[in-house]
């Protein structure tokens, strides 16, 4: 039986927070969101940036959701610290002290890690920090995203201030619940290199991440 453990009103909509079981669910504006079944993909997106990476990398995670990408960056031997940008602080809180926390194992309470509630395409205007790894999962991908500010990220505002951002050698990696070869050229018209991973899942088109360096 799926039970409704917290509703809010959030920055894109109303978020639910459910329980299924063993599984929690976050839904967005009746879009789902993320779940905590699978991740493969989620953990393939940090995964795969860190292995192209020296040790002690600097990774920033947009978006939170479940924990999934966050808790593979701190497992992975040569991430030394991690920035994740997280704009519903009930996301945020959910993670910190609510259900979410153990699907980590209390993985914000590491010292390797800073929480920034901001809206992601918002903070990337200003922000001057640099990065060894970018890992983007805001979205169901660059041409389904959750809200409509979202796609300003994909576009070539959003990817010019992303190269910006990346320390020489860094890699971006961007996940997608499916292919987007318009959003792959646009990432080879910027970077020397674009890997794009498919990652089976048990229903429908695999989902994608690509590895831009
Ligand atoms: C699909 S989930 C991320 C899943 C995550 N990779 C994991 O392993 O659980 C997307 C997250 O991005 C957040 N988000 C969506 N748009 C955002 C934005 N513009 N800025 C920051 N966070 C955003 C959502 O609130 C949600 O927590």
């Amino acid at each position: 039986m799926v039970e409704v453990l917290e509703t809010v009103a959030g920055h894109g909509g109303e978020l639910v927070l459910r329980q299924d079981g063993d599984a929690f669910e976050v839904i967005e504006n009746g879009v789902f969101l993320m779940d905590t079944r699978g991740g493969e993909s989620e953990r393939l997106l940090v995964n795969g940036a860190a292995d192209r990476l020296a040790p002690g990398a600097r990774m920033l995670i947009g978006g939170l959701g479940v924990g999934f990408s966050l808790r593979a960056a701190l497992d992975h031997p040569d991430v030394g610290e991690v920035v994740v940008v997280e704009r519903e602080p009930a996301v945020i809180a959910w993670n910190r002290t609510g259900p979410l926390r153990t699907v980590h194992s209390d993985a914000l309470a590491d010292p390797r890690v800073t929480v920034v509630e901001a809206d992601l395409v918002t903070w990337l205007r200003s922000t001057g920090e640099a990065f060894d790894a970018l890992c983007l999962d805001i979205d169901n991908g660059p041409e389904w995203t959750v809200t409509e500010g979202n796609a300003e990220l994909y576009a070539p505002t959003g990817l010019g201030r992303l190269v910006r951002l990346l320390r020489p050698g860094g890699v971006l990696a961007v996940w997608s619940a499916g292919a987007a070869p318009a959003f792959t050229e646009r990432l080879r018209e910027r970077f020397a290199s674009v890997e794009v991973v498919p990652v089976p899942v048990p229903r429908g088109e695999p989902d994608v991440v690509w590895f831009a360096r």
